[in-house]
């Protein structure tokens, strides 16, 4: 089968988080499993683009309302990724080098996704599907269906695939000329609650609705942020696919970002190297069990709650427990952090920004990793943790709930709670605490047991291949 992919982040070109990490390896791992699978996403002025040649593929014009602009494909010649990468230069809307967070990234997400079926449209032939990465293409499967100028591509099965339900991508009904003439009497399809929602259209007009976890996708029926009933609606074409990592970076037998390489055989000695090293960086004590968060400190992920849960961590539990916070986001809870850190100098550190070599070194050195996310469709970093034999302290929801077992049930290897609280949070760090303390032998054979739980993309790849068989 040949399969578009149809993203807005795609590892190594361009990372905000899990969705970056996902498009870069589910291709690879389709075209291991012998299907033609093809990247296409924005090209921003980010570093790889400069690191890298490139060749153009096609040329093309698009016409959005009154605004009218050229674009340009360009495409990695190379089979380095393990799938081919290709990229839509439109200037002036897509050439700036952060992924999101514009005045206009309406115009710009809508653009490309124009852009891109135009692109497909040129082709001599069509492709077995096409799958869309969370609501900045969203719209793709609604214009494919229903835009007069793409009736060519009216029969190929899209699949669309919601990482992020938070985010929707909301647009005024005042620009719903951007999209290329399309039958009137399907408005309806594009509406939630009196605005264009292109998440809500892509839930409507794909053939097949995916989640990245299963319980994600329960839960969305009851909190979607106002898409409850329509998931409730079209629960017969959802389904829930748990994500895999990408075993080729993210493996502590080969990881090249990290200190010292360690193999299940080596753990104890080798995640003492890495964590003694991570000490020395960033002046905490070697000796006490480590916790680390990692991440986007937001709100999903109730980055809010961790100055207030930190800073209580470190009196009660004083010269028991050290802490290293990697992660940007919110600025008053990066300010609090900072403050939190400054008063407890010895014993807790942050790193405020991203650095994707830093976070390998840190699942690799930490022995807890915090994870209270409110919401949390799937979660990668609980499963690179396990793969580097650090204990998840996670809390009890979406993806989470899928892939961490607590330590008190049979076999268990992490530490579950239930609410995303300071005091829930609290009560883990306790429990892990204690753990390392007065447990060290169960300590090592929750290591061993979460380091052989294989979460390779291998697996659920077939997942994937089947749905688009059926369709
Ligand atoms: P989300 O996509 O919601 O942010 P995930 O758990 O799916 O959450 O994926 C987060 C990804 O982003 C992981 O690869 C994680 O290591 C990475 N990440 C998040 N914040 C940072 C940061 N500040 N520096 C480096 N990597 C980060
Ligand atoms: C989103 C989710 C995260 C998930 C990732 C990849 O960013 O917040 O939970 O792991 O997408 O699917």
């Amino acid at each position: 089968m040949e399969i578009v992919h149809v993203s807005a982040e795609c590892y190594p070109m361009a990372k905000s988080g899990g969705l970056g990490d996902v498009v870069g390896a589910l291709p690879k791992y389709q075209t291991q499993a012998k299907h033609y699978a093809k990247v296409v996403m924005p090209m921003y002025r980010t570093k790889y683009l400069y690191q890298n040649q490139w060749q153009v593929d096609a040329k093309g014009t698009v016409t959005m309302g009154e605004l009218f602009f050229e674009y340009t494909v360009i495409k990695d010649p190379t089979v380095k990724l393990g799938f081919d990468l290709y990229l839509v230069d439109i200037p002036g809307l897509l050439d700036r080098e952060q992924i999101y967070g514009y005045d206009d990234d309406t115009e710009r997400f809508t653009a490309f996704q124009i852009a891109v079926l135009d692109w497909i449209n040129q082709w001599q032939h069509l492709p077995d599907v096409v799958h869309c990465h969370d609501h900045h293409t969203g719209l793709v499967p609604f214009m494919m269906k229903h835009s007069y100028a793409f009736q060519k591509l009216s029969k190929v099965p899209t699949v669309f695939t919601i990482h992020n339900a938070q985010y929707q991508g909301w647009m005024g009904w005042n620009k719903s000329n951007y999209l290329p003439a399309w039958d009137s009497w399907k408005g309806g399809l594009l509406e939630w609650a009196g605005t264009i929602n292109p998440l809500a259209a892509g839930i409507k007009a794909a053939w097949k609705v995916t989640t990245v976890s299963w319980s994600y996708l329960e839960e969305l029926r009851n909190a979607a942020n106002g898409l409850e009933a329509l998931f409730e609606y079209e629960k017969g074409k959802c389904v829930g696919i748990l994500n895999g990592i990408d075993a080729d970076v993210w493996n502590p037998a080969e990881d090249s970002f990290i200190h010292q390489k360690y193999s299940l055989a080596t753990v104890k000695k080798g995640k003492k190297a890495n964590k003694d090293k991570l000490c020395e960086q960033f002046g905490l004590p070697k000796n006490l069990p480590l916790f680390v968060f990692i991440g986007r400190l937001v709100g999903e992920k109730a980055a809010d709650i961790l100055p207030d849960a930190l800073g209580r961590a470190l009196y009660y539990y004083k010269n028991q427990c050290s802490i290293l916070v990697l992660g940007s986001g919110d600025k008053q809870v990066e300010l609090e952090l900072q403050q939190v850190a400054a008063a407890n100098t010895n014993h807790m550190n942050c790193y405020i920004g991203y650095n994707e070599a830093l976070s390998h070194q840190i699942y690799a050195g930490a022995d807890f990793l915090l994870m209270p996310s409110r919401v949390e469709p799937c979660g990668l970093n609980q499963l690179y943790a396990m793969a580097y034999g650090t204990v998840p302290v996670v809390r009890n929801t979406g993806g989470l709930r899928d892939t961490v077992k607590d330590m008190g049930d049979a076999g268990g290897w992490g530490i579950r709670f239930n609410n995303a609280t300071a005091d829930d949070l609290l009560h883990a760090m306790y429990r892990g605490i204690d753990l390392y303390q007065n447990h060290a032998t169960q300590l090592q054979n929750m290591r061993a047991t979460m380091m052989q739980i294989n979460h390779s993309w291998e697996n659920c790849v077939n997942e994937y291949l089947t749905m688009y068989e059926n369709l």
